[in-house]
């Protein structure tokens, strides 16, 4: 009987590895597997950065509105001023229904993205587009919460050094909770399309 005891307490431990595994391996992949399907995710959370207007915020100056974050860098010679045409795209395709919208755009630079620097960048999009810079330590913890991954290229010119960053935009919930997350390089229409329908099933 002892040993069958014994035997159950190992399968229940190996079972509970198992799920843990599964979980781990699920949330490693997300960025690579997820287009649009991450509702299931808890991304995101609290921040305090610095607006390209010089206003110091947190997340919950933006509790209201939905956002629409991409994170990246201006000196990024293209994925980034591609995806923001993008967002740009997306907020015009909108139109007064994105008035619900706030697009943001979060530095992974802040070495060289300061606050004017930021105010002449996204002037160059949208102008609904908030740029978000901060300290080092601001922006390594909100691109925690939000599982961005970032770093200055291996062998990049220090002085005119490019960075390695994951490419997705981020709905945030008017509420603050993590609506869902689009690959870089979905379509104009597509994201337009599939943030009308959230913006209607939340009246
Ligand atoms: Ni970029």
């Amino acid at each position: 009987m002892a040993a069958r005891r014994i035997q159950t307490v190992i399968l229940a431990i190996l079972a509970v590895a198992i799920a843990g595994g599964v979980a781990w391996w699920q949330i490693r992949r997300m960025p690579e597997s997820a287009p649009t399907a991450g509702a299931n995710l808890a991304l995101g959370g609290p921040f305090s950065l610095t607006e390209h207007s010089g206003r110091a915020v947190t997340d919950a100056d933006y509790r209201g509105r939905f956002l629409l974050i991409y994170f990246g860098y201006t000196f990024c010679p293209d994925v980034c001023p591609t995806e923001l045409q993008v967002m740009a795209q997306v907020m015009d395709r909108l139109g007064s229904e994105g008035e619900r919208i706030q697009p943001a755009f979060v530095s992974v630079d802040p070495e060289r993205d300061t606050v004017p620097h930021m105010a002449a960048y996204v002037a160059q999009f949208h102008p609904r587009l908030i740029g978000l810079t901060g300290t080092p330590e601001q922006v390594a913890a909100v691109a925690r919460a939000y599982r961005v991954f970032y770093r200055k290229s291996a062998g990049s010119d220090p002085a005119y050094y490019t960075m390695d960053h994951s490419s997705f935009f981020y709905l945030v919930n008017p509420d603050g909770s993590f609506a869902t997350v689009f690959r870089g390089g979905t379509s104009p229409d597509d994201m337009a399309q599939a943030i009308r329908s959230r913006l209607s099933a939340r009246g």
